[in-house]
C-alpha cells in the first residue's frame, strides 16, 4: 500500500509533466492513483459520514451553486393567510420567493423551486410534487401546509408521518407541525464543537434510530408505512444533510454546522442554552451554496447492487440516489426497512409482514434490496383507494408516476391487503395538521 504523501506526491509529479502527454494518456495514468487516493481522503475527512456514498467528491462551481437570499430573493416571513407546515426546505423556499409566498403552488412550480433552490433532480421533484398534487392536494397544485385534500399538513400516514427528525408526531402530540425541544437538542448536541460540527448521514443515523424507538415509546398510534415510514421519513432525516448542507470547493459534499441548521429549521437565539423557534421562519442563511446541478439528489435506479458496493470505480459512482442513503441507514438501522405499528398504547409495537401486505408481491427480502420499489409501488396501487378519486381522473398522473419511477424496474403490486394494516388504529387516523392527542402519549416541551 503506497501512502497518502507518496501518492500526492507522485500525482504533483505526474502534474508538472501534464503538457508533454496528450490527455487521454494522462487520464489513463492517473485513474488508478485518483481512486486510491479518493478512498484514502474520504476516510480521513468523511464530511458526508463514514462509508456514506459517494466516496468521489462532486465538482464545485460557486457560480452554478449560489442561493441567493438578497432583493427579489431576500426573507419575507409569513404573514396572515400565508401557508407554513412540516417540512423546513419548502417553508424556506415560501420565505425566499422561489415558491409563491402563500405556499400554494402547482406541480411545476414545486419542481422548479426545490431544484433552483436545493439541487433537487427533477425526477425526485416531480415524483414528489405530483403525489402531493393528487394524494393531499387539489389536483393540480398544493398547500405546503392546509388540511386534508389542501395540503401535506392534512396528509398524514399518506405522506406526513411519525417518528420525524424534529417534528412533532401528530397523534402523540396532537399536532404535526411543532418542533420538539428535545428533539432538537438531542441531534443539536450531537455535534459539540461549533467549529467542526456537522451534521452528516452518520450523525442523522444514529438520530433517526433514536426518535423511531422514541415513537414506540411515546406514541401509542405510531404508524411505520411503506411510503409515509420507509421512503418520505427517511427522506425526512437524510434530506437535512444531503440539501441543508453548504457545499464549498473544500468540501464539495457539503458540510452542515450549527448555524446552517439553525436557519434552515427556524430556531432563533444566541443563548445556547435557550434557543427558540419561530414557526414558519425557516430561511437560507447569506452565502449558501445547493448542490452541484451534475451531482443533484434524485430518486434514480440505484446501481450499486449488491450493496454495499463491490464496484468502488469513479465511472460506478455517478448517482446519489435517495435509495443509496436509505440502505445507509438500513446498515446500523434495520429497522427502517420494516413495516408495524403500536396497537393504542405505547409500547405495543408489531411488525407487519410486507408480503402479507402485498399479497406475495414483495418479501422483506425484496423490500431489503429495493426499498423505494416497494414504497413507490405501494404507494401508486393506494392512491385510488386513499384518495376516492375515480381511476379516470387519476390515470394520467399515475402514468407520470410510473414514468419518473420507470428506470428503477419495480416489480408491481397488484391489489394490498387491507385487513392488514387494519391492525393499526392509528394508520386510519388520516388529517392533520391538529388531530386527536391519544390516550396515554407522552409528551415534551416545545422549543
Ligand atoms: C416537493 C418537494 C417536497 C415535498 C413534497 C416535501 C414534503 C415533506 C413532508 C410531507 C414532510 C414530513 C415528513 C415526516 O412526516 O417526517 C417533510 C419533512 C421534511 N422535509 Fe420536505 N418536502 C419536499 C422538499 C424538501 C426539500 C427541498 C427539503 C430541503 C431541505 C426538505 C427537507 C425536509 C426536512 C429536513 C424534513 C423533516 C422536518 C423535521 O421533522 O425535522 N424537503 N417534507
Ligand atoms: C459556505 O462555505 C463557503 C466556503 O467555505 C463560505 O464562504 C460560506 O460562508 C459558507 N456558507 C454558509 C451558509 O455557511
Ligand atoms: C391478509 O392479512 C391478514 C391479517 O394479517 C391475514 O390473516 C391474511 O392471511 C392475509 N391474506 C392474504 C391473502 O395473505
Amino acid at each position: 500500500m503506497k501512502t497518502f504523501t507518496a501518492n500526492a506526491l507522485t500525482l504533483a509529479a505526474l502534474a508538472s509533466r501534464v503538457t508533454a502527454f496528450p490527455a487521454m494518456a494522462m487520464d489513463a495514468l492517473t485513474e488508478p492513483l485518483q481512486a486510491d487516493l479518493l478512498t484514502k481522503r474520504q476516510t480521513a475527512a468523511a464530511p458526508q459520514g463514514v462509508g456514506a456514498l459517494p466516496l468521489v467528491p462532486p465538482p464545485f462551481d460557486p457560480e452554478l451553486q449560489y442561493v441567493s437570499n438578497k432583493g427579489k430573493y431576500k426573507f419575507v416571513p409569513p404573514g396572515p393567510g400565508d401557508a407554513r407546515g412540516e417540512c423546513p426546505g419548502l417553508n424556506a423556499l415560501a420565505n425566499h420567493n422561489y415558491l409563491p409566498h402563500n405556499g400554494r403552488a402547482t406541480i411545476q412550480q414545486f419542481i422548479t423551486a426545490t431544484e433552483t433552490g436545493f439541487g433537487m433532480a427533477q425526477d425526485l421533484g416531480g415524483f414528489l410534487a405530483i403525489y402531493g398534487a393528487i394524494v393531499d392536494g387539489y389536483l393540480t397544485g398544493w398547500s405546503i401546509n392546509g388540511g386534508p385534500h389542501i395540503g401535506i399538513g392534512g396528509s398524514h400516514n399518506n405522506y406526513e408521518g411519525d417518528s420525524s427528525p424534529l417534528k412533532s408526531d401528530l397523534n402523540q402530540y396532537g399536532n404535526n407541525g411543532l418542533l420538539v425541544r428535545d428533539q432538537f437538542y438531542s441531534l443539536y448536541n450531537r455535534q459539540p464543537d461549533a467549529a467542526t460540527a456537522n451534521y452528516n448521514l452518520e450523525v442523522l443515523r444514529d438520530f433517526r434510530k433514536e426518535r423511531y424507538y422514541e415513537s414506540i415509546a411515546k406514541n401509542p398510534y405510531f404508524s411505520y408505512t411503506p411510503f409515509s415510514g420507509i421512503e418520505v421519513s427517511q427522506a425526512a432525516f437524510t434530506f437535512i444533510y444531503r440539501f441543508m448542507a453548504n457545499k464549498s470547493a473544500e468540501a464539495p459534499e457539503g458540510i452542515l454546522n450549527k448555524d446552517t441548521l439553525k436557519a434552515f429549521m427556524a430556531v432563533y437565539g444566541d443563548d445556547e442554552e435557550n434557543l427558540h423557534w419561530k414557526r414558519g421562519w425557516e430561511r437560507f442563511p447569506d452565502n449558501f451554496y445547493k448542490r452541484h446541478p451534475t451531482d443533484e439528489y434524485s430518486i434514480v435506479y440505484c446501481r450499486f447492487t449488491p450493496y454495499p458496493p463491490t464496484d468502488y470505480s469513479p465511472q460506478a459512482n455517478i448517482p446519489r440516489p435517495v435509495q443509496t442513503d436509505i440502505l445507509y441507514f438500513a446498515e446500523t438501522v434495520p429497522e427502517v426497512l420494516g413495516l408495524g405499528c403500536n396497537h393504542g398504547a405505547v409500547n405495543t409495537f408489531n411488525t407487519i409482514d410486507p408480503e402479507t401486505l402485498s399479497n406475495g408481491a414483495y418479501t422483506a427480502q425484496q423490500v431489503a434490496e429495493s426499498p423505494l420499489c416497494f414504497a413507490s409501488e405501494f404507494a401508486k396501487v393506494e392512491i385510488p383507494l386513499i384518495t376516492g378519486l375515480s381511476d379516470i381522473l387519476v390515470a394520467p398522473l399515475l402514468s407520470k408516476l410510473a414514468d419518473l419511477t420507470g428506470s428503477m424496474n419495480c416489480a408491481s403490486i397488484g391489489s394490498v391487503n387491507q385487513s392488514a394494516l387494519t391492525a393499526c388504529p392509528g394508520f386510519s387516523l388520516y388529517g392533520g395538521p391538529t388531530g386527536t392527542k391519544a390516550k396515554g402519549a407522552i409528551t415534551n416541551g416545545i422549543l
